[in-house]
């Protein structure tokens, strides 16, 4: 049986144009891979703080060595990497803010690069044989031929990231000028639509 792990970013609930896609994604999914199970971490749920001293000191610690409080300050990040070590496929939903990915998700990336676990200490990944989908909402546009194309950081970093922990194969579903579903210029179903193609597509390959 086929498990994908999702991840959730935005903020805005419903309105949210990356949520959408992943609903459609997921959905795609699901009739894909009879009895598969869905697995979602919403970061927005779950409260993501950021590296401090005491996860640090717990980082460089061997597991024998570490105190109940070394242990309590790397649980969400232990809990975050066995997500991550029981799917087969991992699915990223994200809007893009000033460029890049929210801190949220940033702060996903950093509970789960861990060394000796995902990332060898040859610096090898060791998540491998893991497909991911990588589903972006951004309000502009850096498609070929856009003057702001190198701005284009997101997915970018996303997939260098995911590579340096194993995950080379990612394929990534742009829903570029999401601020037409905003402004009202678009409807959220039709936007989606747009992208049916490509959901079916990254969902059942
Ligand atoms: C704080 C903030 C920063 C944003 N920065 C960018 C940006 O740098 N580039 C861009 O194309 N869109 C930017 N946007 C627009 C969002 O990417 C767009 O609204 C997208 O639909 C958000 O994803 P969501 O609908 O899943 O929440 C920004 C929106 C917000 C609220």
């Amino acid at each position: 049986m086929s498990k994908l792990l999702v991840i959730e970013a935005s903020p805005r609930g419903a309105s949210s144009v990356s949520r959408n896609l992943m609903q459609s994604f997921v959905s795609n999914w699901k009739t894909a891979h009879p009895g598969g199970e869905v697995l979602v971490r919403d970061l927005v749920e779950t409260s993501m703080p950021h590296i401090s001293m005491p996860w640090l000191a717990a980082y460089f610690t061997p597991p024998e060595a570490q105190t109940p409080e070394m242990k309590d300050a790397l649980k969400l990040s232990d809990e975050l990497v066995a997500e991550l070590l029981s799917a087969d496929e991992i699915a990223i939903s994200t809007p893009v803010y000033n460029y890049n990915i929210p801190s949220n998700l940033k702060s996903w990336v950093d509970h789960i690069v861990r060394k000796g676990i995902t990332l060898g200490f040859d610096g090898a990944g060791l998540v491998t044989g893991v497909k991911a989908s990588l589903i972006v909402a951004s309000g502009g546009t850096y498609g070929e031929g856009s003057p702001i194309a190198d701005r284009n950081i997101a997915p970018q970093y996303m997939k260098l990231l995911l590579g340096v922990i194993g995950i080379t194969d990612v394929t990534v579903i742009h829903g570029e000028a999401a601020k037409n579903v905003d402004m009202g210029e678009t409807s959220m179903a039709d936007f989606i639509a747009a992208h049916t193609d490509s959901l079916i597509k990254a969902a059942t390959v």
